[in-house]
């Protein structure tokens, strides 16, 4: 299995370029199975969840390409509606795709995404919300059935919690359905309005993404369209993480501000200088990163809980205590115990860690449970004294379009050992 190999200690300068958004390429590409046309979507970064979507959409019976980071696909030979289990095990967040193919065929069978290494991961809003939009729904041998042949219509929903994905389903099942619907305590997060951009483009009329109100009127067909998807905010912290923690000086193009309010605050708080200019920022770090006041994990404008494990991983080198309560996900911390391996000293309890700030990391063989958690392994390796090697790095692919040539661009000692 490949690993990741780093040895820390060097500074990092120069520039990196900012990948598309990992959250905004899926919900796009299951948009895409709506229009009656070609889509070109640019800035698709070469990940493997961008992979496993195409598969889903080949799946169907679209015809995709995928060259040069635009995907091509034309969605009007589609006749299948099954995901089968395999695809949705390679990406629970498959579970996006239930909208664009019930809107496009009707029906739709997908397996029962059920836990991931997040901790369960339910989908019962998306589904109460389908339901009221028309969808049956029924479930057989940790499958979903879903059945729309009497059509959808549009209605009022709200929705327990602003749910990323289940906003992005209920747009996508709607955008095509008769009336209006109006979804309540929607999701705020900038991908859902980069789903809504794309889908107007399109054809779509959505109106309100961006605040928590969404007003759906659906049309009868989407047509073609060419899209560019924003940037990733959560890939821009993980590149600002490494250059804080490794006392380095680095500029980062192709960003959206805007989008990474609470996190640009984070890092100004831990002493980062960063300046910002149009879609470009600076950083420079400090020669020792201070603690911050304690992080809460929130729904969008909060900080998002993405970005917190390449936070703690920076601020275990921070000099203070700094507490982080995560709210989103109920099993997030499980690389702590693989950043303490390298000499960080942080402890857990329930949603609540306490990062003890160290004078120094060393190298260690460690192992990634998830994406984020993956990232932040490396972001801590960057700083470690020797060798670490990074194992289990299937996890990062899934979000990073070369992570390892990205930080050897900038003068990391990294490389990946397959
Ligand atoms: C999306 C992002 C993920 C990010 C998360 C929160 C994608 C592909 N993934 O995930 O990177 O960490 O938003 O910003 O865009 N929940 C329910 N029932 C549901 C749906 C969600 O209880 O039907 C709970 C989840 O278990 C979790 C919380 O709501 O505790 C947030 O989940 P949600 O916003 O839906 O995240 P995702 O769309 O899965």
């Amino acid at each position: 299995m490949a690993e990741i190999i780093v040895n820390g200690g060097k500074q990092l300068t120069g520039e990196i370029a900012v990948q598309g958004a990992k959250n905004s390429v899926l919900p796009v590409l299951a948009g895409a199975v709506l229009c009656d046309g070609e889509c070109v979507i640019h800035n698709c970064p070469n990940l493997s969840d961008v992979q496993s979507s195409i598969k889903i959409l080949r799946n169907f019976g679209a015809k995709v390409s995928y060259q040069d980071n635009t995907v091509t696909v034309d969605c009007r030979s589609i006749e299948k509606y099954e995901i089968p289990e395999s695809l949705m095990r390679e990406m629970r967040s498959s579970v996006v795709f239930l909208g664009g193919i019930i809107g496009r065929t009707k029906r739709a069978i997908i397996s029962n995404p059920g836990g991931c290494e997040l901790g369960p991961r339910p989908i019962d809003l998306h589904l109460s919300a389908l339901k009221k939009l028309g969808v049956e729904i029924y479930e057989e041998h940790g499958f979903l059935n879903c059945n729309a042949e009497k059509g959808l219509y549009g209605t009022e929903i709200h929705l327990a919690f602003p749910s990323v994905g289940a906003t992005e389903n209920v747009i996508l099942t709607a955008a095509t359905a008769k009336g209006v619907t109006v979804i309540h305590n929607a999701a705020r997060e900038p991908e859902i309005s980069d789903l809504a951009d794309f889908l107007n483009s399109a054809g779509a009329r959505i109106y309100g993404s961006g605040s928590d109100t969404i007003y759906i009127h659906g049309v009868d067909k989407l047509h073609g369209t060419t899209h560019t998807i924003i940037p990733d905010r959560i890939v821009a912290a993980t590149y600002m993480s490494a250059a804080a923690i490794t006392g380095s000086k680095l500029n980062l193009s192709h960003i959206m501000p805007s989008h990474m309010v609470a996190i640009l605050h984070t890092f100004r708080e831990s002493g980062c200088d960063i300046s910002v200019k149009g879609k470009a920022l600076t950083i420079t770090a400090p020669k020792r990163l201070s603690r911050v006041p304690t992080i809460r994990s929130l729904v969008y404008p909060g900080f998002p809980t993405d970005a917190g494990p390449l936070l703690i991983s920076m601020l275990a080198m921070a000099k203070g205590t700094t507490v982080f309560i995560e709210n989103i996900f109920e099993n997030r911390f499980r690389y702590i115990n693989e950043l303490n391996r390298l000499g960080a000293n942080i402890k857990t309890e329930g949603k609540v860690a306490v990062i003890e700030g160290v004078n120094s990391l060393s190298g260690a063989k460690c192992v990634c449970p998830d994406l984020r958690g993956g990232a932040a392994l490396v972001v801590a390796a960057l700083s470690a004294n020797g060798q670490s090697e990074i194992d289990n790095i299937s996890h990062i692919n899934r979000g990073y379009d070369d992570i390892t040539g990205v930080l050897a661009s900038v003068g990391a000692d990294i490389k990946t050992k397959e």
